[in-house]
C-alpha cells in the first residue's frame, strides 16, 4: 500500500524517533474497532453531505471505498502498519490511497477524539448485548439444574459451617439471582453510554455546520451528548463497564469455589462432567476442577483492569489525554475475559449432577433443624431470646451425648423446657424443617418450584 504523508508530519521536524512509534501504537490493541470506526465514518460523511459540506458524489466515493477497506479486513487482505498509530489513521490512509483527494474530505469537523469515543461506545453497546445474551443462557441453565432438584435438601452453609436445611433448588437460584443484576447493571451502563459524542471534535466541536443529530440518529444512539468537553474527556462508562464485568466474575467465582469444595471426596455433593476436568501429569487417579479453577483465577484479571481503569482516570486534567488510549486494553480483556468465562460456566452447569444420595445420607449431621426448633418453641409462646438458648443448651447437650435432636425423648427435651410437646417431633429433621419454611423467598420447596415458574417465564420472553 503506498504510504500516506501525515498531515502532522509539517508540524514537527524530522518525523518521530522508531521508539515513539512502537510507543504511541495502538493499532495492535484498537483494529478491533475498525467495523465501528468504518460505521461512524459513514455516518460523518453521510452527515457532511447531508450539510453540504462535501458532494453527494464525493459521499459515495468515500462510503464504496469505506465499504472496500471493510471487507478487505474482514478477509484478512488489508495490511496494518503500526506506523499509522491507530485504527482510525489506517482506515483514513487506506481511503486516500483509494480515492485520492477526496478521501482527505472525511475528517472534516471531526477529530480522533470523538472519533475513538464514538467507536468505543458502539463496541461496548454491541458487547453489552453479546454478554447480556451469554448471562441469559447461563441462567437458563441454572433453572433447568434448579428444576431437576426441586424436591432434594442440602444443608445451606454460614461460614461455611452448616447453617439451615435448602432445597437444592433455592441454592442453584440463588445465582440466577445475582446473574439478573449483573444484566440490570448492564443494562443500565448501556443506557447511560448510549449518546453520541461525534461532533464534539477535539475538544470545543466545530465553526462549521455539523448536524450531529443526523449521526447520532443513523448510529442508533438515543441522544447527543451536551458537552463536548465531557464527551471526549470522560470515560467513565468503560470504568462502569469492566465494573459490570468484574461483579460478573465475582459471582462466577463464588460458583467456582462452591463447587470445587462440593466435587471434592471430603464433600461429594457433585459431580462435574469428565468434560470439564483435567487430570494430572504425575497422579493418574486425578480428576481436578481445573476450569472452575480458572474461572476463579481470571476474576483477578478482570479486578486488575478495573483498577487499572480507575487510575487512567484520575489524574488526567479535563479533555483529552492520551492516557485515555490505554482504556481499551482494559475494556476488552475484561470483556473477552467474563465472555469466556460465562460459556465455561455454562457448559459445567448444563453437565454437572448432585449426589443427592449422599448430600441426604448426610443431613442429619450438624443440628441442621436447631432454629426451626427455637421458632417451634416462639410459636408456643417462648420468647426468642429464651428459646435460642434452650436450643443451645439442647445441642451442647446432644454432641455430649452424639445424638441427634430428634434422637431425644420427651423427657430428656421437658428438662429443659415443658413448652415442648409431642408434636415437636413433627418440627425436626431437614425434611420437616425445610417444608415449614413460610416466608417469601425462602429456600424450601414451594417457594423454590415458585421461583423456577417465575424465571421460566421471564427468560422465556428473553
Ligand atoms: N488512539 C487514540 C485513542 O485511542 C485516538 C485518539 C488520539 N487523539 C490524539 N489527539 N492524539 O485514544
Amino acid at each position: 500500500m503506498a504510504k500516506v504523508e501525515k498531515s502532522w508530519e509539517k508540524r514537527l521536524a524530522g518525523g518521530p524517533d522508531q521508539l515513539t512509534v512502537d510507543f504511541v501504537e495502538s493499532l495492535s490493541i484498537d483494529k478491533r474497532l475498525y467495523k465501528y470506526d468504518i460505521v461512524g465514518s459513514i455516518a460523518h460523511a453521510q452527515m457532511l453531505a447531508e450539510q453540504k459540506l462535501i458532494t453527494k458524489d464525493e459521499f459515495k466515493q468515500i462510503k464504496n471505498a469505506l465499504i472496500e477497506i471493510s471487507e478487505e479486513i474482514a478477509d484478512g487482505r488489508f495490511v496494518f502498519e503500526k506506523e499509522v498509530e491507530d485504527i482510525h489513521m489506517a482506515v483514513e490512509s487506506a481511503l486516500v490511497v483509494k480515492i485520492g483527494d477526496v478521501g482527505k474530505k472525511l475528517h472534516t469537523g471531526r477529530s480522533r477524539n470523538d472519533q475513538v469515543a464514538t467507536d468505543i461506545r458502539l463496541w461496548m453497546r454491541d458487547r453489552i448485548e453479546i454478554i447480556q445474551a451469554k448471562i441469559t443462557l447461563l441462567q437458563k441453565a441454572l433453572i433447568k439444574l434448579a428444576n431437576s432438584y426441586s424436591e432434594d435438601i442440602m444443608p445451606g452453609y454460614t461460614h461455611l459451617q452448616r447453617a439451615q436445611p435448602v432445597v437444592i433448588a433455592s441454592y442453584v437460584l440463588s445465582f440466577v439471582e445475582q446473574l439478573e443484576r449483573d444484566f440490570i447493571r448492564l443494562k443500565n451502563c448501556r443506557d447511560l453510554l448510549n449518546v453520541s459524542p461525534l461532533g464534539s471534535g477535539a475538544i470545543a466541536g466545530s465553526t462549521l455546520s455539523l448536524d450531529r443529530k443526523s449521526t447520532a440518529q443513523q448510529l442508533g444512539f438515543l441522544d447527543i451528548s451536551y458537552n463536548s468537553i465531557d464527551a471526549i474527556s470522560d470515560r467513565d462508562f468503560c470504568a462502569e463497564f469492566i465494573f459490570g464485568c468484574a461483579l460478573i466474575a465475582t459471582h462466577l467465582s463464588r460458583l467456582a469455589e462452591d463447587w470445587i469444595i462440593y466435587s471434592s471426596n471430603e464433600f461429594n455433593f457433585i459431580r462435574i462432567d469428565d468434560a470439564y476436568c483435567t487430570s494430572s501429569s504425575m497422579m493418574p487417579q486425578k480428576r481436578n476442577p481445573d476450569v472452575l479453577e480458572l474461572i476463579r483465577g481470571k476474576t483477578g484479571h478482570v479486578y486488575g483492569s478495573l483498577m487499572a481503569m480507575l487510575t487512567i482516570l484520575k489524574g488526567q486534567p479535563s479533555g483529552y489525554n492520551r492516557d485515555m488510549q490505554e482504556d481499551k486494553v482494559h475494556v476488552f480483556a475484561a470483556g473477552d475475559t467474563v465472555e469466556a468465562c460465562l460459556d465455561v460456566a455454562c457448559a459445567i452447569v448444563s453437565h454437572t449432577t448432585f449426589n443427592t444420595k449422599r448430600i441426604s445420607a448426610g443431613l442429619d449431621e450438624g443440628f441442621l433443624d436447631a432454629t426451626a426448633l427455637a421458632e417451634y418453641l416462639v410459636g408456643k409462646g417462648v420468647a426468642f431470646r429464651e428459646a435460642h438458648g434452650i436450643v443451645g443448651s439442647l445441642v451442647a447437650d446432644c454432641e455430649k451425648q452424639n445424638k441427634k435432636l430428634g434422637e431425644l425423648t420427651l423427657e430428656e427435651f421437658q428438662k429443659y423446657t415443658t413448652s415442648i410437646e409431642g408434636d415437636v417431633y413433627e418440627n425436626l429433621g431437614a425434611v420437616n424443617t425445610v417444608d415449614k419454611y413460610a416466608t417469601d423467598g425462602a429456600a424450601g420447596r414451594k417457594q423454590a418450584k415458585e421461583q423456577i415458574e417465575y424465571w421460566c417465564e421471564k427468560l422465556g420472553q428473553r
